[in-house]
């Protein structure tokens, strides 16, 4: 059977991936699942741990889930291992969003100077972990969901020894069933070309049953007030329709913060001064759902989940681990090693592109050239990571400021001095390496 690990397991999206794993039971024969966190999140732990052995016991499977937060223990003789932390927690995450606001610039996890942060906590963490497996658990892989993901899987590949790694989003999924949802239509009826990097991925083409739809798609949808394809943690602005019939390529909802800025930023402000930003949001969701998870008659996943934006994580990642385990050969998005597939970005960066999904891991289907509409950008993203993952690693100031800086979403290198100072400040005691 398969030993999986968990690390970070006390999330909320923890039963999304039980219910995964218990959906494919018959072809992926996990028969531990660790779920490992740190004390301060032990309570979280407790009780979504005590919620995904009731429903591993409501589904009859022999599933023997351990919890604990010696993280050494827990990897050793791993074969599969799953990153889904939050370093700081959600209060870190309000740091994130909130200060970029002050100076009128995107406050967002993933991108922009929130993107930046969270990597620098991050990477020294997840460069821990490779190193853990590298010596407990050496053939394991790492499926790795920690955002900014692509940065992050990035770092391991290129700072780590670690060479079985595979960096997953939902946000490719998210489109294909947007898109299935739209025209009414299965979503195993729909395929998309992706390309590109995370949270700055692009459906180059959209096929229902094999004929290229993306002209039809482009003209009769995504320009209306809403576009239809987005998630929950990302307001849908539709997009500008000679903008998007002239791209004539599908972006994905995250390209709002570079095509959109300023109503975006608006959008921002205006949910900051009510709701609170998504990190005061998702705080909310998140105390209601453990809440429900405390229930001891609850044993499956409840319907609540869906208001997090991590709607079908578990289907990626069970079924790349499914199609690793038995080498099934289909093709999936991943975040893997370049290796030539995408002209232009570096051999050893990590891009979020079609592969295909075997034994010995993700094989990057061929691209070529991006659009000369989009390279540049994408091009950017990608100097941006680069930079961004060698401050994490080096903890070097000018380093971490030149990444700052080169952020589309920062105006200025006063801008961007400015907010640095302030974040790292905010952010001191999970940045041991400034
Ligand atoms: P969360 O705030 O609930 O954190 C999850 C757990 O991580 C917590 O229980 C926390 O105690 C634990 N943790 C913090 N530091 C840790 C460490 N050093 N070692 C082990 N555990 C640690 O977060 P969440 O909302 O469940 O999201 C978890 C992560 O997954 C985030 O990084 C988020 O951005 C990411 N995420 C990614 C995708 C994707 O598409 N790739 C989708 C959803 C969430
Ligand atoms: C999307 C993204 C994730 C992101 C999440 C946030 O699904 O792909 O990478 O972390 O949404 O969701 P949340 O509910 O935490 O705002
Ligand atoms: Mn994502
Ligand atoms: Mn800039």
């Amino acid at each position: 059977g398969i030993k999986m690990v968990t690390i970070g397991g006390g999330s909320s999206y923890t039963p999304e991936l039980v219910e995964g794993l218990i959906k494919r039971h018959a072809q992926l024969p996990v028969r531990e699942l660790w779920l490992v966190d740190i004390p301060a999140g032990e309570e979280k732990l407790n009780i979504v741990g005590a919620l995904a052995k009731r429903m591993v016991e409501k589904a009859g499977i022999p599933l023997d889930i351990h919890l604990s937060i010696d993280r050494r223990a827990a990897l050793q003789d791993a074969d599969f291992v799953t990153t889904q932390f939050r370093v700081g927690l959600l209060d870190a995450r309000a740091k994130d969003e909130g200060i970029p606001l002050k100076y009128d610039v995107i406050g967002q996890e993933t991108n922009g100077p929130g993107g930046l942060l969270k990597g620098l906590r991050t990477i020294p963490v997840i460069l821990n972990i490779a190193k853990d497996m590298a010596e407990l658990c050496p053939d394991a892989w790492l499926i790795n969901f920690t955002n900014p993901a692509g940065m992050v899987t990035e770092a391991i590949l290129r700072y780590s020894r670690l060479n079985k790694v595979v960096g997953l989003c939902n946000v490719p999924i998210g489109m294909r069933m947007g898109i299935a949802k739209m025209l009414g239509v299965e979503a195993d009826r729909i395929h998309i070309d992706f390309a590109g990097l995370n949270h700055m991925v692009f459906g180059l083409n959209v096929y229902l049953d094999g004929d290229n739809i993306t002209e039809k798609l482009v003209d009769d949808y995504l320009s209306g007030e809403q576009s239809g394809v987005s998630m929950r943690n990302i307001v849908d602005l539709g997009w500008e329709p000679d903008f998007i019939k002239g791209l004539n390529i599908l972006p994905c909802p995250y390209h709002r913060y570079y095509y959109q800025t300023e109503r975006m930023l608006q959008e921002e402000k205006e949910a900051a001064k009510t709701a609170g930003t998504r990190a005061q949001v998702v705080q909310q969701l998140e105390s209601d759902l453990f809440e429900l998870y405390k229930d001891p008659d609850l044993n499956v996943k409840p319907p609540q989940l869906e208001k997090r934006g991590g709607a079908y994580y578990s289907d990626a990642a069970c079924s790349l681990i499914d199609s690793i385990y038995n080498d099934r050969g289909d093709i999936q998005p991943v975040n893997t090693r370049n290796n030539g597939a995408i002209k232009g970005i570096p051999e050893d960066s990590a891009v979020e592109v079609n592969c295909v999904i075997t034994k010995d891991g993700p094989k990057p289907i061929t691209v070529g050239e991006l659009p000369v509409a989009v390279n540049g950008l994408v091009q950017q993203i990608k100097s941006f990571e680069r930079v961004a993952a060698e401050a994490a690693v080096t903890g070097d100031y000018q380093t971490a400021l030149v990444a700052m800086t080169i952020n589309p979403l920062v105006p200025s290198d006063r801008v961007a001095k400015q907010l640095l100072d302030e974040m790292l400040e905010a952010h001191r005691e999970h940045l041991p390496q400034f």
